[in-house]
Formats: C-alpha cells, structure tokens, sequence
C-alpha cells in the first residue's frame, strides 16, 4: 500500500490557506529548503567535488571558513536574491548585511542563516546542516542596516534548520508547531515524516562540550555534576551524554528523544559561544513550538533584546523541565 505523506510544497500551501503565513513568506521558505538541497548536494559529494578543507579566509569573528562554509553561503545568497520576498539578507559569514540587488524587486522579509552549522565536522564526515531564521522588516526602509534586523526571537514568523546526516532532514516552524520533512532524493522533495514534533518534559541525557568543565559558571557545574553522580547522587538516576558538535544534530537528537542542549558562558565564551540571531533565536522558536524550553540561564532565548548581529549568546535547551532546573540553578530560586 502507498504511505501518503505530503510534500512541503502541500504543507505550505495548507499553512498559506489556513491564514498562518503569506504566498511570500511560503515562497521564501520553499526557496530556502532549495538552497538546502543544493548545499546537501556539494556536502554529501565530499572530496569528490573538492569542497573540503578550508578556504584560507577568515570571517567577521575571526573562525577559519571552510570551502563549504564559503560555498553553502553563497548558494543562500543566490537562491533568496530574486524572489521579491526580501528586503535584506544577513549572514553569520557576512559582517554586514546583504541588500538585494537591483534589478530585482524588494520585499517584507528579512532572512537570517548560519549557512553551515558545525563546520569543524565536515572533514571528518560528520553530520552538518543548516539554520535559517526569518523576520518581518520595519517599513519605509530603503537598504535594511544592521538595526533592522536587532528584533527579539519571539518576532521570528518563521524558522528551520536542515541536517546533512544519514538523511537530509529540514525541520520547521511558522508557529503552529515543530515539523520535520526528509528529503527524498529520488523525487527531490521534502516530505513530511515528522509531523507534530514533542519533546519529552523529563530525560537522563545531556549534551554538552564537557572539556569546557574548569571554564563554566557554577550553576552548570552542579546541575552537570549532579547528573554524573548518577544513580547514587541526588538525582537518583544515571545520565547518558552525546556531544556531536554540531548544534543541528544536537538538536535534532533533543527534538527526537528529548534530552537537554546547552552552551553556557565561560571564562573564555564571556557572552556564549553561539550566535543569537543565525544559531539560539531560530532554534529556540523550534524547541518552543516542540513543548520544549530555551533560556541563556536567566531568561528565555526568544526575549532577549539583541544589541548586534553578531552577538553571542549562553543557550540551554531541551526538555522543559530539566531546562527549567538548571535556570533555578542560576537565579537561585530552586
Ligand atoms: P559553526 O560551525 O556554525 O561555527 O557552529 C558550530 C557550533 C555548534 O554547531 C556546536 O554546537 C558548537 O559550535 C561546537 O562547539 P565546540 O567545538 O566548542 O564543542
Ligand atoms: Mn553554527
Ligand atoms: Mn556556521
């Protein structure tokens, strides 16, 4: 018998006929998962299409860009220029944000994306993906600048992620929940495989860059050194930890059994490691859409007033109410 599974395309357009999103915003997304199916193409290629190693450039925060880091933005680049659905564009590769060239039209959109996420896996074939995150411009701007874009997450009207994995995956929220959708790569279309994504409130999995122990604050010290006391400590069970370093896998594992994701501040990460706008806004807004939560320790990811675009951010996300213990560990309210 035939599983009838919708494609994005059906998906979209429901959303579209349901009043949830407009025909540019549907546009847009559909554009975006096409720049992640040509960016999943190079990827999966490898060294066959000598896109690995570095590309002997440096970007805005001074990290080494990888060919793929280099390529995937381009692709973005290309793919959102001429749909008349945006009106700047801006990039964790990017210092400035990008204006749409003329003679294409401009439209009500802006769009965010962290074009390669874990870019330090892709020589050892480790899975790496995606981010996107999209806002509504202020009106009456003519070129979109930096303060454009310096809105809260909880404004986002859209975001998603894709993971180069085992399979391509895109993961997606318009605010009525968390989907996922696995590319078929025979039919080149994303297909709804994931509808409705929970995370599970509780879990006894962490995942977090542990050799960072000695650098963190001492709110994730204990919550961390209460789950490795396991079974005999005061949390009276044992704990299992994955750390793929890749923040789309990482992810993607939380949406799927549930689980808690954090990186906090440290002595040399003062503000996070990760970026608010390209990495911790749009994952938050999916995590939140999946029952889950997402703070810096202090308050929730999506209220955060963003005073750069580069801005880095502490992120601890997952299943609520582990979530919600480590924020009483930081505002001592426990
Ligand atoms: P990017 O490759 O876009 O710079 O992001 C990498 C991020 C994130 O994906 C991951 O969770 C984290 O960096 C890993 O950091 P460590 O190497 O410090 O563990
Ligand atoms: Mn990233
Ligand atoms: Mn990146």
């Amino acid at each position: 018998m035939l599983i009838h599974r919708p494609a994005l395309t059906r998906f979209l357009i429901e959303r579209q006929r349901a009043g949830l999103i407009n025909a540019d915003l549907r546009l847009l997304i559909e554009t975006c998962a096409r720049a992640c199916k040509a960016i999943s193409v190079q990827v999966h290629k490898g060294a066959l299409a000598n896109v690995l190693g570095s590309a002997g450039t440096h970007n805005v925060q001074n990290e080494e860009q990888k060919k793929l880091d280099v390529i995937s933005n381009e692709i973005l680049l290309e793919a959102n220029e001429w749909g008349g659905n945006l009106a700047a564009l801006a990039s964790e590769e990017m210092e400035k944000p990008a204006q749409i060239p003329l003679p294409h039209p401009k439209g009500e959109y802006l769009l965010l994306f962290d074009p390669l996420d874990g870019s330090s896996n892709i020589d050892v074939n480790i899975s790496v993906g995606t981010i996107f995150s999209v806002l509504r411009c202020p009106k009456g701007l003519d070129e979109p600048g930096e303060s454009a874009f310096l809105q809260p997450g909880r404004t986002q009207v859209a975001a998603g992620f894709a993971v180069y994995g085992p399979s391509t995956l895109l993961v997606l929220t318009v605010g009525d929940g968390t989907h996922g959708f696995t590319l078929d790569p025979y039919m080149g279309s994303f297909v709804l495989t994931h509808p409705g994504i929970r995370i599970p409130e509780d879990t006894a999995e962490f995942a977090i860059n542990v050799s960072n122990m000695r650098r963190w604050e001492s709110p994730v010290k204990r919550y961390i050194e209460e789950c490795l006391a396991g079974k005999d400590g005061l949390r009276g069970k044992d704990f299992n930890m994955r750390w793929v370093a890749s923040m789309v896998a990482d992810v993607f594992r939380v949406l799927s059994r549930g689980g808690i994701f954090m990186y906090p501040r440290d002595a040399r990460y003062k503000d996070g490691r990760l970026r608010l706008m390209y990495e911790a806004n749009p994952m938050a807004f999916i995590v939140e859409q999946a029952g889950g939560a997402a703070t810096d320790g202090h308050i929730p990811i999506l209220d955060v007033q963003p005073a750069s675009l580069h801005q880095r951010v502490a992120v601890i996300l997952g299943s609520k109410n582990e979530v919600e213990r480590v924020t009483s560990y930081h505002l001592g309210s426990e």
